[in-house]
């Protein structure tokens, strides 16, 4: 069995910065309530006319990626791509990526599992490597939400939460034992899946069929969030997640030296570090700035920072998300 480590990482985000007060203009919120529920101070939301799309931004993190890592794209032998906004219905983004890159045929796999996304992505790399089936894998995960967002008052519990970008990393194989990924876990419980949900349009609900029924109260095809259900979740799933990896591995807290967990709340996170009694600088978070960029968040944070330089040779990095679907997991990984 071989190992997969990360070899080159990057994101990409787009250049427009949307803040609270940018936001209360448009909608009946502001930036006390914004920051004091959720931490963000701004995200960046793609500008009308921009030529970015969530296979742009996913192909300019790449390339960054794949240029840190020394390789060229020809020596990429798999592209994992998790997304919860493709550019198209179908076919996913993976191959549109693909293209983008000019890459060889190489197989492409989308990844549907939103907030989660990443680190499902990560764990399908993983056990492509660690077989020998694949040596260098590009995992992706890239979002475009605020197209798609109820910007209106109406929509204001969520729309002022989500943001765009994109961040990628090659995985490679490497022979040496106990670094790279150590482990992955990953759980959902389906149960909830309309607790977090876009509904339409979809095969249940058919385009013709909305155009027809022509209903201007019609929010389906907006993300609906049950917020405060959503949050209990989250903090007892993101736990239950690390706490998993750590048992597995027989390691401790006090042994992490940077979770980058999910930025789905700075709340959330900051309980999740008080739980597990980790210092500031054992966490990273950049929601402040981001918002919630869903798959792309895990990696855009572990990008910066690894750019940042909080990331050295020999550390224990863990990456944990919970999401829509429910969806969770982690990723536990000596550097
Ligand atoms: O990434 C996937 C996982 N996602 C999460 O983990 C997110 C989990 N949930 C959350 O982060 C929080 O539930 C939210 C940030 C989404 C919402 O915070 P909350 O403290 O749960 O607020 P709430 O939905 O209970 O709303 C409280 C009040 C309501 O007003 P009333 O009914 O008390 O008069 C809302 O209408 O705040 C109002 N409200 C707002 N006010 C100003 C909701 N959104 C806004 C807003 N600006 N943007």
């Amino acid at each position: 069995m071989y190992s997969s480590k990360i070899t080159g990482l990057g994101f990409y985000v787009p250049d427009n910065i949307v803040t609270n007060d940018d936001l209360s203009k448009i909608m009946e919120t502001n930036d006390a309530w914004i920051q004091e529920r959720t931490g963000i101070e701004e995200r960046r939301w793609i500008k009308k006319g921009s030529d970015d799309s969530t296979s742009v931004m996913g192909a300019k993190a790449a390339r960054i990626a794949i240029e840190r890592a020394g390789l060229d794209k020809f020596d990429i032998d798999f592209i994992v791509f998790a997304t919860l906004s493709p550019d198209m219905y179908f076919p996913g983004g993976g191959v549109e990526i693909q293209e983008m890159l000019g890459m060889d045929t190489i197989g492409a796999l989308d990844v549907r599992n939103q907030c989660s996304g990443f680190v499902y992505a990560m764990s399908v790399a993983d056990q492509f490597i660690k077989t020998g089936m694949y040596k260098n894998i590009l995992v992706i995960g890239s979002e475009y939400h605020s197209g798609g967002l109820d910007k209106t008052t109406r929509g204001r519990g969520v729309s002022v939460i989500f943001g765009d970008g994109a961040g990628a990393v090659v995985l490679s194989r490497s022979e040496e034992k106990g670094r790279g990924i150590l482990s992955t876990h990953l759980h959902s419980e389906g149960k909830h899946a309309k607790e977090l949900v876009l509904e339409g349009p979809s095969t249940a609900r058919w385009v013709p069929e909305i155009i027809e029924a022509n209903n201007p109260d019609d929010v389906s095809y907006y993300p609906y969030m049950n917020g405060q259900f959503v949050f209990k979740h989250a903090v007892t799933r993101f736990s239950e997640a690390i706490n998993e990896g750590l048992e597995y591995n027989g390691l401790t807290a006090a042994e992490i030296d940077l979770l980058v967990p999910h930025q789905a709340n700075l709340r959330i996170a900051q309980f999740i570090q008080r739980k597990f009694k980790l210092r500031d600088d054992q966490v990273y978070n950049n929601i402040m700035k981001y918002g919630n960029t869903t798959a792309a968040s895990v990696v855009i944070a572990l990008s910066e920072a690894w750019e940042k330089g909080k990331i050295n040779d020999g550390d224990l990095v863990v990456l944990a998300a919970f999401g829509s679907g429910f969806t969770w997991g982690s990723v536990f990984i000596k550097w």
